[in-house]
């Protein structure tokens, strides 16, 4: 039994051995795509209306001489589903990379529940609670679909060996997160074997793994199918009722955006042009002219 019990131990050792030289590879990969981010400094709490979780304040992005960002001013609400609408090229997905602090703002701020997070590292903003998903699927394609989120999870929460005491109430966080995502008869199963719509599914899992209280997802329906696209769009509302999330995501399909979102935000050149409710935003004359090509 002894013996038994030291050979599992090394094990379990050697396997979370590799694993943390996985995850850190797969950081490296990640900070070295981004800007050099320093350490965040201490946390400052602001004055923020009440109920708002994320606000960004004259978020402005240059790449040289192009402007991305400019001067975006965004309120969401705590609890809310909003969307990010607007043509290739509008800013979207640049505003999401400035918020999970994979890029630095050329100038303005991102305050979360008060406390100005801007130029935070992305480990930081995680821990947190703001967590992504990618426009093109980002999933360790060798590791398993329960280590694609044991990864997540531990990342998420710091690996100290005592995590490892509590390994039950752990396991059954992934299960019940793997339930509810319909993977969890795929958990053994490679991740770089499944289905692209699995793999969107599991992005959405690694994501709520590591506990978010606001979830950014960035074309979430992005090559699905129509009953693909209804499935997850159906997900993403019973998160938001189950674990009080909230959700902002960014969507191309016009149906699909107005049957789901309490408020929508949109988009063009870098700058908000209007927002709020669909009824608003399917009014607004701005809008209508950059979706029929009336624009300039
Ligand atoms: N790392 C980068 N370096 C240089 N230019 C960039 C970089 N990232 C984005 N851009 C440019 O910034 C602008 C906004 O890009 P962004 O990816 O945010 O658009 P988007 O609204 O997400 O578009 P899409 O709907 O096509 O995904 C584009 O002109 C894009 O080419
Ligand atoms: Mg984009």
């Amino acid at each position: 039994m002894g013996n038994f019990l030291s050979a599992y131990g090394r094990r379990l050792h050697d396997c979370w051995t590799n694993l943390s030289r996985c995850i850190v590879r797969h950081a490296k990969g990640h900070i070295s795509n981004s800007e050099d981010l320093g350490e965040a400094r201490d946390i400052e709490v602001l004055d923020v209306k009440e109920g708002v979780i994320l606000k960004t304040i004259s978020l402005r992005k240059n790449f040289g001489s192009l402007v991305a960002l400019d001067g975006v001013n965004l309120e969401v609400e705590h609890g809310k589903i909003t969307s990010i609408i607007g043509l290739n090229g509008a800013g979207k997905t640049t505003l999401f990379n400035v918020i999970t602090g994979l890029l630095r703002p050329t100038e303005g701020k991102v305050i979360f529940e008060g406390r100005d997070i801007t130029n935070y590292p992305p480990h930081k903003i995680v821990k947190l609670g703001i967590s992504r998903t990618f426009q093109i699927t980002n999933v360790f394609a060798g590791l398993s679909v329960y280590d694609n989120v044991v990864t997540s999870f531990q990342v998420s929460r710091g690996l100290k060996l005592s995590s490892l005491l509590s390994e039950f109430k752990r396991e059954k966080e992934i299960i019940d997160i793997l339930e509810t995502l319909d993977l969890n008869e795929k958990k053994d199963a490679s991740a770089g074997d499944l289905s692209y719509g699995e793999q969107r599914r599991l992005e959405v899992a690694i994501a709520l793994a590591s506990n978010p209280k606001l979830l950014l997802m960035d074309e979430p329906t992005g090559g699905m199918t129509p009953l693909e696209s209804l499935q997850i769009m159906d997900l993403i509302k019973k998160l938001r009722e189950s674990l009080e999330l909230t959700i902002i995501f960014i969507e191309h399909d016009m149906d699909i955006v107005m049957g789901n979102s309490d408020t929508i935000t949109v988009m063009d050149e870098g700058k908000i042009i209007c927002e709020g409710s669909p009824e608003k935003v399917k009014a607004d004359e701005k809008v209508q002219a950059i979706y029929l090509g009336e624009k300039g």
